[in-house]
């Protein structure tokens, strides 16, 4: 691994960071114009640039030990340089001119569960980008350009939550998400709770193809209800005519919608984790979306005193789960939890408390 140092022979030009996210509340919900709940994790991503001096791009990943290049015209291999690029690219169909660069990526951020690695990762070379060429992009249009980077360059048809909690969220609050209006607000934690993050150890295999079926049956119901999106379905009696399993699926969508409005108004931290408990509920059993390994994990959380409610977060066949706890209790809850998973032949770990040798490296 190189330090930046040796890779820019001197010091980088621009520096930005971002970090990942973790969704307390309202998934899948965001590519059907709905509410969402997420917080950044104190992990994060950092983005370093430099001018090139051979004409062409030069990223190198010091967490892959990876390195790749290519012309202005070209395309970047495949892999994490396909992500930059996207952002690259973009910004050039904006009319920007993007010199040749020398980039450096770090990240203590785990890649593949389901905290957004690729958003914080696309958020950072933006906001680097932005930095370096004084673009004065805001913190709304540079989540929806690192969308579409994750659309069109990294071939995935996600939402809009992880940029827009990569470039708007904090680590001490959540931020409450309108997909449609994209309007924001940082709200607190329920009082005296800490958020605790559990890897399943059980890596997202189908969520891709399984997103896009998901994404397609809530635009079928949307069509069959008569409405732009399902987060114009207000009264639930109204999804109990669809044929399943879009009735389920469109029940998910409006209830979870409604968990997120709930939590945003004055709810004790004990409602707010029995809503967390909800919506794994519905994910599991109306959505589809969970694992038995995400399920085993949930009730081992819920096991512990301190924890209020767990639920998967993200996209979900695969990945972590979230837990709400008491103050001070999350880092004991989670080792309760991994032990009791691990002893059952589970492979969990905790992510969020970070590990206290990894805390603060970057
Ligand atoms: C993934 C997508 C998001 C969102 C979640 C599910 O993380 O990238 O846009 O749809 O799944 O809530």
């Amino acid at each position: 691994m190189r330090s930046p140092a040796e890779y820019f022979t001197g010091t980088a030009t621009a520096h930005s960071w971002a970090p990942g996210r973790v969704n307390l509340l309202g998934e899948h919900t965001d590519y059907n114009d709905g509410f969402m709940l997420p917080i950044a994790t104190p992990q994060r991503t950092d983005v370093m640039l430099g001018p090139s001096d051979d004409g062409r791009f030069h990223l190198y990943s010091a967490t892959l030990d990876e390195r790749c290049d290519f012309a202005p015209h070209d395309r970047a291999p495949p892999g994490f340089g396909r992500y930059i690029e996207g952002c690259i690219r973009l910004l050039e169909q904006r009319g920007v001119t993007v010199p040749p660069l020398r980039i450096y990526v770090h990240s203590n951020l785990a890649l593949g569960t389901g905290l957004s690695s690729s958003a914080a990762l696309e958020v950072a070379t933006l906001r680097a980008l932005n930095e370096l060429l004084k673009l004065n992009l805001d913190g709304v249009s540079i989540a929806r350009i690192a969308q579409q980077a994750e659309i069109q360059y990294a071939g995935v048809n996600c939402g809009i939550m992880d940029q827009m909690a990569a470039s708007l969220a904090d680590s001490e609050h959540m931020l409450f998400l309108d997909a449609r209006s994209l309007d924001t607000r940082l709200l607190p934690l329920p009082a005296n709770t800490e958020v605790l993050v559990v890897d399943s150890g059980v890596a997202r295999t189908l969520a891709a193809s399984k997103y896009n079926e998901r994404r397609a049956e809530c635009e079928q119901a949307a069509h069959m209800l008569g409405v732009p999106s399902l987060r114009d379905v207000t009264r639930l009696e109204d999804v109990e005519a669809l044929p399943s399993p879009l009735r389920e699926r469109a029940r998910h969508v409006v209830t979870e919608n409604m968990r997120v409005m709930e939590a945003c108004g004055e709810i004790s931290a004990g409602r707010f984790g029995q809503l967390m408990n909800e919506s794994h509920a519905s994910l599991r059993d109306d959505y589809e979306v969970s694992i038995a390994a995400l399920d085993t994990l949930t009730e081992a959380l819920r096991a512990h005193p301190a924890v209020l409610g767990a639920r998967l977060t993200g996209a979900g066949f695969g990945g972590a789960c979230v837990a709400l706890c008491r103050h001070g209790l999350a880092d004991d809850a989670g080792q309760f939890a991994v032990q009791r998973v691990n002893a059952a032949g589970g492979s969990a770990s905790v992510l969020i408390p970070p590990p206290r040798t990894k805390r603060g490296t970057i």
